[in-house]
């Protein structure tokens, strides 16, 4: 069943190439969200949209305190069908099956189909779990904008949605999350391990840079009188790539988005407009990589007579998540007679930010040959099914056994 659901929510935002789009507020993404409605809905659940459009799946409880399990629907350009939709679709199941099996629980258990986690449309850094901690700045709104220039309220407003109302979605009656997900890296597979307990998240930092020379002529301008931006956003890179290598596993950076202007093959670039993605476990090596790549980059725009400006694009802490959650997904393994190991995060999550207001755990499946991100991204079934048994014990405990 959790296959089923999985695939037919590729289908929302497939492209040619066999890679799911399904940016924040697309028509793909309303056509996913739509499609979980149905789900949640034949599932036996009262579903509920918030005001920042994350659909929940409710199955009242004898007290209000809710018990809360899912991911996002919402994926990076070209990326593949497990990411986020996998944890929404096993939650589902979990939940489904809880229902039909032990009946009204004594908390509320909610399914989460979270708007958005992946910053690929805005830089927005978990806009629905912001929504529901109530940490959406006054006039944000306004202010995201998307590659076209759109900002994140008109998108809201184009489905129907009311971004003034946006506060309404923080919830303060939320006492556990748990997210299942795919591992998105190799270790899993490589150990041959079912499940992986996450007990701590890795920090992510971005920054844009803008480098501004002066464009020109390709042939006319001697290489002395240049001011290339595009040989200066390549020493950026570089420096990058230097800066995480010298320190070692699990300091990582990547440049993933470059803009060129004025882009013609026969131009000198006159400015670029990169970002850098650096993540460390460690929030004060972090800190540290931060200051070394501000510096770096005005070091070689000084040198090669560029104009700079670095803005933060995102910010996410690395946090620890919940030790007596951890411990009951152990138990639940156990339980469920599956191998598995703790391990930490290399991706972010929604979880690393909830974790910070409710106790919140993730339970991590192989994914084939590590690869995520991408639209070969697989998770093989069987260990999804086992998964799906490992949720719902862990439910059942926090949930039943309250
Ligand atoms: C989200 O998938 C991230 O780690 O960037
Ligand atoms: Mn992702
Ligand atoms: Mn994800």
């Amino acid at each position: 069943m959790v296959d089923d659901l999985v695939a037919s929510l590729r289908g929302h935002g497939a492209s040619a190439g066999g890679g799911v789009t399904r940016l924040v507020y697309s028509q793909a993404w309303a056509a996913a969200m739509a499609e979980i409605e149905g789900w949640l809905g034949s599932a036996g659940l009262e579903v509920r949209v918030d005001a920042a459009g994350s659909r929940f799946g409710r199955l009242a409880g004898e007290r209000p305190q809710v018990v809360m399990s899912g991911s996002h629907v919402d994926s990076v350009v070209g990326g593949g069908a497990y990411d986020g939709a996998l944890g929404v679709a096993m939650a589902a199941c979990a939940v489904r099956w809880l229902r039909e099996t032990a009946g009204r629980p004594r908390l509320t258990l909610e399914v989460l189909a979270n708007c958005e986690e992946e910053s690929s449309r805005f830089a927005c850094n978990f806009w629905g779990s912001r929504a529901m901690l109530g940490l959406i700045r006054p006039g944000e709104c306004d202010l995201l904008r998307d590659a076209d220039g759109v900002t994140i309220g008109e998108a809201m407003s184009a489905l129907g949605l009311v971004p003034d109302r946006i506060a309404e979605a923080r919830r303060d009656d939320v006492c556990a999350y748990v997210e299942p997900h795919i591992e998105q890296g190799p270790l899993l597979e490589r150990l041959g391990l079912t499940i992986g307990v996450v007990d701590r998240v890795v920090g992510v930092r971005q920054l844009r840079f803008e480098l501004r020379g002066e464009a020109g002529h390709a042939g006319t301008i001697p290489m002395a009188a240049r001011r290339d931006a595009l040989t200066g956003a390549a020493e950026l890179v570089l420096a990058g790539e230097a800066l995480a290598r010298d320190l070692g596993q699990p300091a990582v950076a990547t440049v993933g988005a470059l803009r060129v202007e004025p882009g013609g093959a026969n131009q000198v670039p006159g400015r670029v407009d990169l970002t850098v993605d650096f993540r460390h476990v460690d929030e004060r090596v972090l800190a540290g990589m931060e200051e070394e790549l501000r510096r770096r980059a005005a070091a070689l725009a000084a040198a090669r007579g560029l104009e700079l400006s670095v803005e933060p694009r995102l910010g996410q802490r690395a946090v620890d998540l919940d030790g007596r959650l951890c411990a009951l997904l152990e138990a639940s393994c156990r339980r469920a007679g599956v191998r598995w190991q703790r391990m930490p995060s290399h991706a972010g999550h929604d979880a690393q930010l909830l974790a910070t207001r409710w106790p919140s755990a993730m339970l991590f499946l192989p994914c084939a040959g590590g690869r995520s991100h991408r639209p070969d991204e697989r998770a093989d079934m069987d260990d999804v099914v086992r998964g799906v048994e490992v949720l719902a014990l862990t439910l059942h405990e926090l949930a039943y056994e309250a």
